[in-house]
């Protein structure tokens, strides 16, 4: 079976964006994009990604600030209950069952692996249904206070790689389940 891959970029307590969605502290930070888990190698062994409307909004406009296209040459899975525009070929827009939406998505996936690109109780949607197997995050040196959530669930990880990547602590953890530690 494909890998389910959550890549995401993270504040040190845990956002993967401020509360008005904004990523400004993300893309400040120092990075070698051919170090540790970079996200090129990550990218290229991937064959399908799904993400939620809030992350697919972010990305339409902030191409639409920058001038730069869709990024994804796979299909892609948008999960909502709205009628949104897409703005490539191969964006389906879903609120089919993830299950559902995982085994089209395995289909599509030629062998690859699949990225869920966030938010966070997306991912945890896929951990739920037992089709997330890791997660891969870029820790940045700074805190929010608040914003959208990497995860919030209540699962074990193990920590299975390690790595700094200039200002970044570069981690990958595989999902073990339900806590059971500390229950
Ligand atoms: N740091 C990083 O690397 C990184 C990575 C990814 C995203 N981000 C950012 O993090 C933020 C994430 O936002 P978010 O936490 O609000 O999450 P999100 O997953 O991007 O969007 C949440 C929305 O997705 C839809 N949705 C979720 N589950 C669904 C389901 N099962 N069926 C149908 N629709 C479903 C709903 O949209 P509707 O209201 O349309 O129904 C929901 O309001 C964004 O700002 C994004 O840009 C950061």
């Amino acid at each position: 079976m494909a890998r389910t891959t959550y890549y995401t970029a993270t504040t040190l307590d845990g956002f993967i964006a401020d509360e008005h969605d904004s990523l400004d502290w993300l893309f400040v930070q120092d990075l070698d994009e051919a170090g540790p888990l970079n996200y090129d190698e990550f990218i290229s062994d991937i064959g399908a990604i799904a993400m939620g409307a809030t992350t697919y909004e972010w990305v339409v406009a902030h191409n639409a600030r920058t001038g730069e296209k869709w990024a994804y040459d796979m299909p892609s899975w948008v999960f909502t209950h709205r009628d949104l525009e897409p703005v490539a070929d191969g964006i389906t827009f879903t609120s089919a069952p993830v299950p559902e939406v995982h085994a089209e998505m395995v289909a599509a996936a030629g062998g690859k692996g699949l990225w869920v690109v966030g938010g966070g109780d997306l991912a945890g949607q896929f951990a739920d249904a037992g089709l997330l197997d890791e997660i891969v995050t870029y820790i940045a040196p700074v805190t929010l206070g608040a914003g959208r959530p990497i995860f919030p669930r209540r699962y074990g990880l193990r920590l299975v790689e390690l790595a700094q990547n200039k200002a970044f602590v570069c981690a990958r953890y595989e999902i073990v389940g339900t806590p059971t530690l500390w229950a």
